[in-house]
């Protein structure tokens, strides 16, 4: 992930940015973390039976996870992937042209989907909800579209959960409260339980996946927020002092002794 510097706080508008492109390698780059594919597996585990299914892939991004959904749904089943972003969903259909699959994806957002009420079996939503700026209204909209009895499986970060081995315990504590708060939703992870059961959901299930995070992909999540956070004045670290924190992290990569660690949540449950 070297070249451009990009920010994943602009998943809220991939196609505002200046290069969608880094999006997509940064989602190609995460899927490929073996935790990840543990995540998907959970995930699909929470939506339960899915031979014959209909689901709904909500903030699909490259369509990786809709294909495999839809491989396990099979023939008499369909898988719909949808995302905000119509350079995704083009990614995704580019990428699923010419396959046996039973898998559509379309642009749409989160907060007001065209479907009817109970118009899917299950719903899963990895990663998505954290570039919402209206969860309520999401979390309302997931819940809508799956029939009564279908399954809802959710993945989310919890972003204060970052662990990372840094020999400046004072400067790391400030550069990740200000990463944390660089988020729209620092705290969503911890929060899922919470919002689904207050929704009337039931079967509510809460696993944690902590994900181990390679130095390039650690940078990539942190080095475009920082940099935002100390232009604005948000973190009070000068660019210079920032680079001084990030020093030991390159030469520990360079040691092969570079580590850091963020925990996820997966919710399942039954509306
Ligand atoms: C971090 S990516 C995760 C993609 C995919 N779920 C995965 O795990 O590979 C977040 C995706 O959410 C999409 N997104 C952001 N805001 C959205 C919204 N309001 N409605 C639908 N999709 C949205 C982005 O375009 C992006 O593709």
């Amino acid at each position: 992930m070297t070249g451009t510097l990009g920010n994943v706080g602009e998943f809220t508008a991939v196609d505002h940015a200046a290069d969608a492109s880094w999006f997509v390698t940064f989602m190609d780059v995460a899927n490929a973390l073996p935790e990840y594919a543990a995540v998907r597996r959970g995930l699909a585990g929470a939506l339960g039976d899915l031979a014959g299914a209909s689901v709904l892939d909500i903030g699909c991004g490259t369509g990786d996870d809709a294909r495999e959904l839809a491989a396990l749904v099979g023939a008499g089943g369909r898988v719909l992937g949808t995302d905000i972003s119509a350079a995704m969903v083009r990614t995704a259909a580019e990428r699923s042209a010419g396959l046996e699959l039973p898998v559509d994806f379309e642009v749409a957002d989160m907060r007001a989907l065209r479907h009817a009420d109970g118009a899917f079996d299950g719903v899963r939503a990895k990663l998505v909800r954290q570039h919402c700026d209206d969860i309520d209204a999401a979390d309302d909209e997931l819940i809508r579209v799956l029939r009564p009895g279908g399954r809802l499986a959710v993945f989310d970060y919890d972003f204060e959960t970052l662990a990372v081995d840094h020999p400046d315990r004072r400067t790391t504590r400030a550069v990740v409260s200000a990463w944390v708060d660089g988020h729209q939703h620092g705290w969503i992870g911890r929060g899922l339980p919470r919002r689904f059961l207050d929704r009337g959901l039931r079967d509510v299930t809460v696993t944690p996946y902590t994900v181990r995070l390679p130095f390039d992909f650690f940078r990539a999540s942190l080095e475009g927020r920082l940099t935002a956070a100390s232009a604005s004045g948000q973190l009070a670290l000068t660019e210079d002092r920032l680079a001084s924190w990030w020093a030991p992290l390159h030469e520990a990569e360079d040691r092969g002794r570079f580590f850091a660690s963020l925990t996820g949540f997966l919710l399942g449950a039954t509306r």
